[in-house]
């Protein structure tokens, strides 16, 4: 029998990639995306000292009960709420994530959707698929405009402040909150000020959600805050589906209390609110943020990095290069 150690990685990735995992470890690799049931996590996190998962596996204090041998879960995401870090740490299991490689390409995303929002992109295409473009009309889908606009971005992590930046490209002026302000040089260069919350959702005419998800902003964004938005505005969330109360975003889209929305990740994922799907006036796409080729190849690079180093093997051993703090000195809401 190998003495080698063993990972479990969750889902299909690159296999050239996850290569470098079969010169250090014996390697079981799910062949199939799956969805599995925590009882199925819990029974792959026994049997291995580490692990490669995506947000559809939660590894909490359940899953890794009788997981004896574990030391080390590497998530593919920056967002780590499918993993309870303080059952985590309380096991002495290094956790790691994927900072850094993915933010260009989300806040790309981000952009991407609130344009698409804005300017009913979706909505035309399917008015044109579904062979109601019977003649050209000068008052038809029309939008609204980026350029000149306020752009209001809430969590000024990283990715916030990728967006803020494209926006300068669209003389957008820039509005922000984070519980924290930001130092003064990086509101500088992205060309953005803080405000509270309430003016946030007041002023901003197109509002994208860029927080990481906590029980403590669970609904942060429900029908007294989308009441504060402006009929004309719209709202992007490319962070995660709880932070959003959907059957209110569903109501102030369906009454015209908002104009617009535009919504790359859900509360219930892969399932869709029916109420939601039933609008023409959002854009809703499958949690695909992250997702360009080279990113994606990047994050698992990374992860793949982390899990040789937490298990102490390769040059970094005992150093993964983007461990998750403990939850004392984590970072703070907004720095995604
Ligand atoms: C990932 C994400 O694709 O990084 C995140 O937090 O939401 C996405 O980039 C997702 O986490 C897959 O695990």
């Amino acid at each position: 029998m190998s003495d080698r150690q063993k990972v479990w990685v969750s889902q299909p990735l690159f296999d050239d990639i996850v290569a470098r995992l079969h010169d250090h470890f014996d390697v079981t690799q799910v062949a199939e995306v799956t969805n599995h049931t925590p009882e199925a996590t819990a029974a792959a996190l026994r049997e291995v000292d580490g692990v490669l998962v995506t947000l559809n596996e939660r590894v909490g204090a359940a899953e890794i009960a009788e997981a004896s041998k574990l030391r080390a879960v590497c998530n593919l995401g920056v967002g780590y709420n499918n993993l309870d870090i303080a059952a985590l740490h309380a096991q002495g299991i290094v956790a790691t994530n994927t900072p850094d490689v993915l933010t260009e390409t989300t806040a790309d995303f981000g952009f991407a959707l609130m344009m698409a929002a804005a300017r009913r992109v979706t909505e035309a295409e399917h008015h044109l698929r579904a062979g109601k473009w019977q003649g050209w009309n000068f008052k038809g889908l029309l939008g609204a405009d980026l350029h000149g606009s306020t752009l209001g971005i809430l969590g000024m992590g990283r990715i916030g402040q990728g967006i803020a930046k494209r926006a300068s490209g669209f003389d957008m002026r820039v509005l922000y909150h984070n519980r924290s302000r930001l130092p003064a040089d990086i509101e500088r260069d992205c060309k953005a000020s803080w405000v509270d919350f309430d003016t946030l959702f007041a002023e901003a005419d197109h509002l994208v959600l860029v927080l990481p998800y906590s029980a403590a902003n669970h609904h942060i964004v429900d029908a007294a805050a989308l009441a504060k938005m402006q009929p004309t505005a719209t709202l992007t969330n490319i962070a995660r589906g709880g932070i959003v109360d959907e059957a209110a975003l569903a109501d102030a889209l369906a009454n015209g209390r908002l104009a617009s929305a535009a919504l790359d990740v859900f509360e219930g994922e892969p399932v869709v609110d029916p109420r939601l799907l039933a609008l023409d006036n959002i854009v809703l796409t499958p949690h695909v943020a992250s997702g360009s080729l080279a990113t994606r190849r990047a994050m698992v690079g990374l992860a793949v990095d982390n899990l040789i180093a937490a298990l102490g093997e390769g040059p970094d051993a005992g150093n993964p290069p983007t461990p998750i703090a403990g939850i004392k000195d984590a970072k703070r809401p907004g720095t995604a």
